[in-house]
């Protein structure tokens, strides 16, 4: 027998690739959580450019100074929020930025907060950190709700605030994060607050959690706003205490974020941001006709208000009879026990797959 490590052993894979294998040629497939579009043009020639250049040995650990530069300016621009370059580390996606902030942060034993249902890298970062995730359950509409927070919130290390939300497709309303960053600060425990998906939001506000607190980690990435998951480029930003810790961390575990993309990414953020616009308004277009092919059906769930998912009460057999439909989606117990009863259909595919997705699950419904 091999030895492997007890923190390995905690952590499983993920449920959600498990359901995209299962996918056949003729499946329709809403199941990842990826934009479908490409990556936009002046990104991927300012990468070439950087290739064409030479520009391909190790940056700097914290990420290219101009990059960073530039995602302060993003902050202060899109968030009024003020973090200086050197709060700034880049890191290869959001996903290598909260492994590092949560093993800067958390120690053996610690009390982790997060949602459940939730993103599902939280748990095994929490655990490979040797901390103790504590769930959050969510209101029916799916939102974080004060009282059941404050129950919880007393001795907790930290908090994974996550608006607009994976799997739910939920925001946050500006006063609901106020109310949940309070709550955290009064209490001494820090917001690890994951706003990846704040470009991708319908009739709704984003706010970030460090609007209204200091004691606050902010991640962020390339990946869902500009439609660059396979670049791996993110960032996280704070207190100068915690991101000199997270930068020890950083270095031993990726050195940088690849030259290329971080060279991909300062043309995205100080390029154009039209192309932001232009897929927001495709994703609320697909998401319109998902709700109202949804709903037509008969089916009942709270109209996400961001992110590119629905979240909706199908039931385990519904959920298995849209499968057998040739629709693929990811049962909600992968995002946590709560979600059991669940399952999330990804929209980011083409419209023409969303039509024809409704069409294969009306009969599911009792519809012809
Ligand atoms: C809520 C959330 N946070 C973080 C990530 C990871 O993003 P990245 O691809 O930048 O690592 C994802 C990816 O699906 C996500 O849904």
């Amino acid at each position: 027998m091999k030895k492997i490590s007890q923190r390995a052993l905690d952590i499983e894979m993920s449920g959600i690739r498990k359901f995209f294998q299962a996918a056949k040629p003729d499946s329709i497939n809403m199941t990842l959580g990826q934009p479908d579009f490409d990556t936009p043009e002046h990104v991927k020639n300012a990468a070439i450019q950087a290739i064409h250049e030479g520009k391909t040995g190790y940056t700097f650990n914290a990420g290219l100074p101009e990059l960073r530069e530039a995602i302060s300016e993003k902050f202060e621009r899109e968030n009024s929020l003020n973090y200086n370059p050197d709060q700034i580390i880049v890191t290869a996606g959001a996903g290598e930025a909260l492994f590092i902030a949560m093993q800067s942060l958390v120690d053996s034993g610690d009390r982790v907060l997060l949602t459940n249902p939730g993103f599902v890298s939280y748990e095994a970062c929490i655990r490979l950190a040797e901390g103790k995730p504590d769930y959050i359950p969510l209101t029916n509409d799916l939102h974080i709700n004060q009282e059941i927070l404050q129950e919880k919130i007393s001795g907790a290390r930290l908090l994974i605030l996550n608006s607009p939300n994976n799997p739910t497709g939920a925001v946050e309303s500006p006063e609901n994060i106020r109310a949940i960053v309070e709550t955290a600060m009064d209490a001494g425990v820090t917001v690890l607050s994951d706003e990846v998906y704040e470009h991708i939001i319908y009739d709704a506000v984003h706010k970030s959690a460090g609007t209204y607190g200091d004691d606050i980690i902010t991640v962020n990435a390339a990946s869902k706003t500009y439609a660059m998951t396979g670049w791996r480029l993110g960032y996280l930003a704070g207190p100068d205490e915690y991101m000199e810790q997270c930068l020890k961390v950083h270095q031993y575990c990726q050195t940088c974020a690849t030259s290329i993309s971080q060279y991909a990414g300062l043309a995205a953020y100080t390029g154009d941001q039209s192309c932001v616009k232009t897929m927001q308004d495709e994703y609320k277009a697909r998401r319109d006709i998902l709700v109202s092919g949804l709903k037509e059906m008969g089916v009942k769930f709270p109209v996400p208000e961001g992110a590119f998912y629905v979240f909706a009460p199908l039931g385990k057999e519904i959920t298995s009879k849209i499968m057998d439909a040739g629709v693929i989606i990811v049962p909600g117990d992968a995002f946590g026990d709560a979600g059991a009863e669940y399952a999330r259909f990804s929209y980011a595919t083409s419209r023409q797959n969303i039509y024809a997705a409704i069409e294969r699950m009306k009969p599911v419904f009792g519809e012809d």
